[in-house]
């Protein structure tokens, strides 16, 4: 299908600076630049979001907050009161740039939207590998992502499309994502993720399945260590790929947080680059208008390699032949661990504890 990418410089630029991941985005951008990928797609130049695009769901006062914060004086009086309130503390720090951070990051997921609507006659896939902000709420930062481009993005859809399924392959619950639509029928969020007593988010358990009129309209995976390609594959079978045609969405978002490689720094899962493709290729064989954002990730090479399969696989270019790190990549001398090569799929030495249940 055809590809609506999100890229700016400038875009790439805002991206590096997010705390939990900086640099990321121009590690993700050199390779995917270095195998030529974006001379297969439409460049979606994204346009900085407006406050009033902010508040389509997000809390007024909280962006205020937010896209003010770096010019606030810091010994006023609420100053610690209003960062706690509003989550910028611990996992959420402010940084310089959190604004243009905040507006560029939604404007290119609301550009991706756009492209599926413009173009919803002929099902396209759009990506922004710096969205996917799911665990941000509507008052409140949390855990790495300041305003929720995803839930934004959705409702941007929504304008078009009447039923959108939301899927999240990312190592977390995709708490924030849920917490906006667990009342909706029109709006079905599905996430696989680790659940455990004391693992962030805490929430995402089997039991929990929306709220209200949206009951059974939320799906959550919870799993174990060790998750393998295998189990994945087995849970698309058993449980996302039903849903998706029960549902029969007419558009689907897919946050591809790279957290659960067997190489991030987690340990928590033990998935493959190429688990995570067949996962991503089994929701586009849909062919539904599909946007594909970022998320977490932490090692950044595999995340870069990963987002990069992902990419080739969408526009129809075929990574068979991606066999080493091309020079032309600026990061190139990071991949000498791996003696440059492109595909990684070795696993980790740890039990999938999801097999013996
Ligand atoms: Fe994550």
């Amino acid at each position: 299908m055809k590809v609506g990418y999100a890229y700016s410089q400038k875009l790439i630029e805002v991206a590096d600076k997010l705390p939990s991941n900086v640099g990321r985005a121009s590690r993700v951008q050199s390779l995917i630049n270095a195998f030529g990928l974006l001379d297969n797609c439409d460049l979606l130049e994204p346009v900085e979001c407006s406050k009033q695009e902010l508040c389509a769901y997000h809390d007024q006062e909280f962006i205020e907050y937010l896209l003010n914060v770096q010019n606030s004086d810091s010994y006023s009086e609420d100053y610690e009161e209003l960062k706690e309130l509003y989550g910028l503390q611990y996992d959420c720090p402010e940084f310089e740039g959190l604004a243009d951070y905040i507006k560029l990051v939604c404007g290119a997921t609301l550009s991706c939207a756009d492209y599926l609507i413009i173009n919803a006659d002929q099902p396209r896939v759009s990506i922004n590998w710096t969205g996917g902000r799911h665990h941000a709420k509507r008052a409140s930062s949390s855990g790495f992502c300041y305003v929720n481009d995803i839930v934004l993005g959705i409702l941007r859809l929504r304008t078009k499309f009447d039923r959108v399924m939301y899927i999240d392959i990312d190592l977390h619950h995709g708490d924030g994502v849920e917490a906006a639509f667990a009342r909706s029928q029109k709006v079905m969020c599905l996430s696989i993720h680790r659940y455990d007593k004391g693992f962030y988010p805490g929430t995402g358990n089997a039991e929990s399945v929306g709220k209200g009129n949206g009951e059974g309209y939320t799906v959550n995976i919870p799993t174990k260590r060790g998750l393998s390609d295998q189990t994945l594959q087995m849970i698309f079978d058993d449980i996302v790929e039903p849903r998706i045609n029960l549902f029969g969405p007419d558009a689907i978002v897919v946050c591809c947080g790279c957290d659960g490689l067997s190489r991030d720094q987690h340990g928590e899962w033990n998935l493959t680059m190429t688990g995570i493709e067949q996962a991503v290729k089994r929701i586009l064989d849909f062919k539904k208008p599909t946007m594909l954002v970022g998320g977490g990730g932490y090692h950044h090479p595999d995340t870069a390699r990963c987002w990069t399969l992902l990419t080739a696989l969408a526009s129809g270019v075929d990574s068979n032949e991606f066999k080493e790190i091309p020079e032309s990549d600026e990061f190139f001398e990071e991949y000498v661990t791996d003696a440059y090569q492109f595909l990684v799929t070795a696993t980790a030495n740890l039990d999938d504890e999801n097999r013996a249940s």
